[in-house]
């Protein structure tokens, strides 16, 4: 268990950046859930640079605090085991998709004929699995530093 200050710290702006993260997902999924040829220019402006922006942040102290925690118990706990290689493949899916949520939403701010219907798909499949990601992670946060993920979880 890591119960140290700078751990804590680390893991307390981790907990700012997710509930950071999970409210730009709440904007992607609007986007994407009303996303017509008429979308708002601005929004997808602005949805794309936060999330960017929340993303970078979160994956920055994720790799300072989270991740080695997590490598370091996997060794010894076969449940931390399976977290970490879950997260950890995750990470890499995630940061292929933000790239073409990013790519979609820059086309769409433009104007370009793309279709909606493809903008929703991929907008609300992101949002939902980054939804699941994030809460995997704060289970993950919450079961290293002795905090009972069962009663803390927020869904
Ligand atoms: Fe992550």
């Amino acid at each position: 268990m890591y119960r140290d200050q700078h751990t804590q710290r680390m893991f307390s702006t981790l907990e700012l950046g997710y509930s950071n993260l999970l409210l730009g997902c709440d904007r992607l999924l609007c986007l994407g859930e009303g996303a017509t040829s008429d979308i708002d220019r601005q929004e997808c402006r602005e949805v794309g640079a936060a999330l960017i922006s929340c993303l970078e942040n979160v994956r920055l102290l994720e790799d300072l605090s989270l991740m080695p925690a997590l490598e370091h118990l996997a060794r010894e706990d076969p449940v931390m085991r399976h977290i970490f290689r879950r997260l950890s493949a995750e990470h890499c899916e995630d940061a292929c998709q933000m790239e073409e949520v990013l790519e979609t939403l820059d086309a769409l701010a433009g104007r370009c004929p793309l279709a909606a219907g493809y903008a929703r798909l991929l907008f609300v499949g992101f949002a939902r699995g980054m939804r699941r990601h994030v809460h995997m992670e704060r289970y993950a946060m919450r079961r290293i530093v002795g905090i009972e993920p069962a009663t803390t979880i927020t869904q």
